[in-house]
């Protein structure tokens, strides 16, 4: 049986969520801007899923504005508020994604100021280096991730929040990996802006949401006939949008149950791990997510790691996929000073709802012959 253990990259439909989906995919239902009986069936269903998506991430209805996904939200967020702003800095986590840097970086080509919040070798941020760096000018908006992607490092949100605000800035908050697999409390959380993508969580992929805070000013990305409060035109994917809501309904009630069958998975793992002569964890001692582990092979190439692991039957990634097939070391392990050749050797495992203890058990032992095949 294959082994799919990539679900910080995608993870598949939740049939509950389908099921959830189905009547608008294929009923009569209608735009829900049209004020017909159709419309308004349209409009309550998407009403009611951004009911749910507030209700998973501790936000408002009102704060949830529908996007394609967390690529969209990371975008809208920083060109958004950046538009609107006077201040031309802008800060983001040097291991952010890369939806996140390229935002940030395609307004360094148009004058802004950009820096990297520094993070040590654990992933977490240089907290010294950041207040210092938030005292030399004024600033825009900063960036820092609830949880990594990689590694699964989990950061300090609220205490980047204070630092932030003290400093007159905004903060937004890419939450794609961590909502579903630990609590989020947008009210509490320091963030003004907050990134969400239904398929991390057993919904549909292209669907999204950007939680903005009350009194936060955005420039919209996409004009267009108001919705979303003008802020995000375009027709409503009502369908997609429906399953998120669905998804995100689940997530919440089975957080804890999930939360605690991917940590006793992953301790499988990492014991596992700790076993194998020649294999070392990124950011072991780091509070990471429940479902991920990121490690190195001596003797092992990732790329040629996971394309071995892929005959066998086994899907991982080598860094992020957005990353890997291009030849590069992954960006969050060199922004933690890893060296380069280390980096190149990354693995990283994330691990699904549905994964169980013979799976890993057959991962480990596949990994313990590969291990014996690069050392003969
Ligand atoms: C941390 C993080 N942010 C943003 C994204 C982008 O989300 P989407 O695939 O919905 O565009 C991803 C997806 O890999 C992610 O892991």
């Amino acid at each position: 049986m294959p082994i799919y253990f990539d679900h910080n990259a995608t993870t598949p439909l939740e049939p509950r969520v389908l099921e959830a989906m189905q009547p608008y995919l294929t009923g009569p239902y209608g735009n829900p801007s049209s004020v017909h009986r159709y419309g308004r069936a349209a409009r309550d269903a998407v009403e009611a899923a951004r009911a749910q998506v507030a209700a998973l991430a501790g936000a408002q209805a009102g704060e949830v504005v529908w996007t394609s996904g967390g690529t969209e939200s990371n975008n809208l967020a920083l060109k958004g508020a950046t538009a609107a702003a006077a201040a031309t800095r802008v800060l983001y986590g040097a291991t952010e994604h890369p939806s996140v840097l390229e935002s940030a970086e395609s307004l360094a080509a148009r004058g802004w100021q950009v820096e990297t919040i520094a993070v040590g070798a654990d992933g977490l941020v240089d907290w010294p280096a950041f207040a210092a760096q938030l005292a030399r000018a004024p600033l825009c908006i900063a960036a820092l991730m609830a949880a990594n992607n990689e590694t699964g490092v989990i950061q300090d949100v609220a205490r980047a929040g204070a630092l932030v605000h003290g400093a007159g800035a905004l903060l937004l908050s890419d939450a794609v990996q961590a909502a579903g697999k630990i609590p989020l409390d947008f009210a509490a959380s320091g963030a003004d802006l907050m990134s969400l993508s239904a398929h991390k969580l057993y919904g549909p992929k292209g669907v999204g949401a950007l939680l903005v805070k009350a009194g936060v000013e955005l420039v919209p990305l996409l004009h267009g006939g108001g919705q979303e409060h003008g802020l995000r035109g375009g027709t409503e994917n009502v369908a997609a949008i429906v399953g998120f809501g669905a998804a995100a309904e689940l997530a919440q009630q089975e957080l804890e149950a999930r939360a605690e069958t991917l940590l006793a998975l992953r301790r499988r793992l990492e014991a596992g791990l700790a076993a194998l002569p020649g294999a070392a964890i990124f950011a072991r001692d780091a509070a990471r997510l429940p479902n991920t582990v990121q490690f190195g092979l001596r003797g092992w190439e990732g790329e040629a790691l996971l394309m071995a692991l892929d005959r066998r039957g086994i899907a991982v990634s080598s860094g992020s996929a957005c990353s890997s097939g291009k030849g590069q070391p992954s960006h969050v392990l060199l922004g933690m000073g890893l060296p380069r050749d280390v980096a190149f050797g990354a693995i990283r495992v994330s691990l699904g709802k549905d994964n169980t203890a013979a799976e890993v058990d057959r991962f480990l032992a596949v990994l313990g012959e590969l291990r014996l095949a690069a050392a003969a």
